[in-house]
């Protein structure tokens, strides 16, 4: 017998953003954060796990190519967690069919499009850690899942719930307190989409997780960031998406994003994640900002740009973002925009004497998505 299941998980931008950890092998983070979960109708990764007396060894493909698992200690981590609750399982009901001491094949694939240049980390390991709990058939609500896939990667226990996630920091040395919770489901502000503008599909620079370590060892602001700053941040933020206000929550996340990004460059040596592209998008959305807050962006380990705003404005700030970057790439999505998509024309008023530079390339492609529902299961036998 062949046992199997497949499940799909979201990615999540976050709005707080982590940055720093006080446990690198635990993942436990030095401040909390929280995010928004997009639709994964168009984002998702999606993992099948099967478990068979027949398999020799544990072995896995992400997108089709095959990686070794003992390398990734993250993975192992993952495996050894849900396997310790299998047994456990399988120890108190002996009618149980005996899947923890079976070997697992895992495929793992991203439906991105062309390396859309987005972290696959988050929804990777949220997905890997859902699979294998209804491969298992574990007891555990999402947030248990979540103190698991934290330990694939930080980012990832905010992907196990759909709509507006946090993930409580928490202070116990065991971890057991560091997990993601519901703030409000993917329903409960369905005005507010997105926008994601691919400056660049290259993975280049410093990942992540080397980044933020230098960071905690070298940075003074993050100290500041993370006592003084990101604790009312939270409230601050999580008042606003219950309140639906619009200005406060696209405030809070540019300030948020201009912090993280600073405290880059409060890295020594210092960090570089934006390019002037994404400077060029910033100017922008604070010149369309300039009479009421209208659009937020926020950029995470790269330069792509991330867009919040109401339905109602997206129109209008793609005819923008096509004005300064003509020729990205039309996907699919945008034909939710409609009849918007083909208006060309600036807000009056608009100051067009904003200078983009187009040394580092142009915006290649835009994506139009919406607040999503957490992980999908597809099938399990
Ligand atoms: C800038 O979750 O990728 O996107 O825990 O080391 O795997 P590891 O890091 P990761 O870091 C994400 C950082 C960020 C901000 C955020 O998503 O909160």
């Amino acid at each position: 017998t062949v046992f199997e299941a497949t499940c799909t998980a979201p990615v999540n931008i976050a709005v707080v953003k982590y940055w720093g950890k006080r446990d690198t092998s635990l993942i436990l983070p030095t401040n909390s954060s929280l995010s928004v979960t997009l639709n994964q109708d168009q984002l998702h990764s999606k993992t099948t796990i099967r478990a068979s007396a027949d398999f020799t060894s544990d072995r896995l493909w992400l997108n089709g190519i095959e990686e070794s698992i003992p390398s990734n200690n993250r993975l192992v981590a993952c495996l050894r967690e849900t396997r310790a609750l299998r047994t456990e399982m399988e120890a108190k009901d002996s009618a149980l069919p005996k899947l923890a001491q079976l070997n697992i094949h895992i495929c793992s694939e991203n439906n991105f499009p062309t390396a859309a240049g987005l972290a696959s980390s988050a929804s990777g390991y949220a997905c890997l850690v859902y699979t294998l709990s209804q491969l298992f058939q574990l007891p555990l609500d999402h947030s248990d899942l979540s103190i698991v896939a934290r330990q694939g990667s930080g980012s990832a226990c905010r992907s196990l719930f759909g709509g507006f996630v946090a993930w409580d920091m928490g202070e116990k040395a065991d971890g057991s307190d560091s997990k993601a919770v519901l703030i409000e489901d993917e329903k409960h502000w369905p005005d507010l989409q997105a926008l994601i503008c691919v400056v660049s599909d290259a993975k280049k620079g410093t990942s992540s997780t080397a980044g933020m370590q230098l960071t905690v060892k070298t940075s003074p602001l993050l100290q500041h960031r993370i006592k003084d700053v990101v604790p009312k941040r939270m409230e601050d933020m999580i008042a606003a998406i219950k309140e639906k206000d619009f200005p406060r929550f696209a405030e809070l996340t540019m300030r948020d994003s201009n912090q993280f990004h600073a405290v880059c460059l409060d890295t020594y040596p210092p960090i570089f994640y934006m390019n002037d592209i994404s400077r060029s998008i910033i100017r922008i959305i604070t010149e369309y900002n300039k009479d009421g807050v209208k659009a937020a962006y926020t950029f995470d380990a790269g330069p792509n740009a991330v867009i919040y705003a109401p339905k109602e404005n997206m129109a209008e700030i793609y005819a923008i973002l096509s004005h300064y970057f003509p020729g990205h790439v039309f996907d699919d999505s945008l034909s939710l925009l409609k009849d918007g998509a083909s208006v060309a024309a600036l807000p009056e008023n608009f100051d067009t004497r904003i200078s983009t530079v187009f040394a580092e390339g142009s915006v290649k492609q835009i994506l139009h998505t919406e607040v999503g529902d957490g992980p999908r299961v597809l099938a399990s036998q």
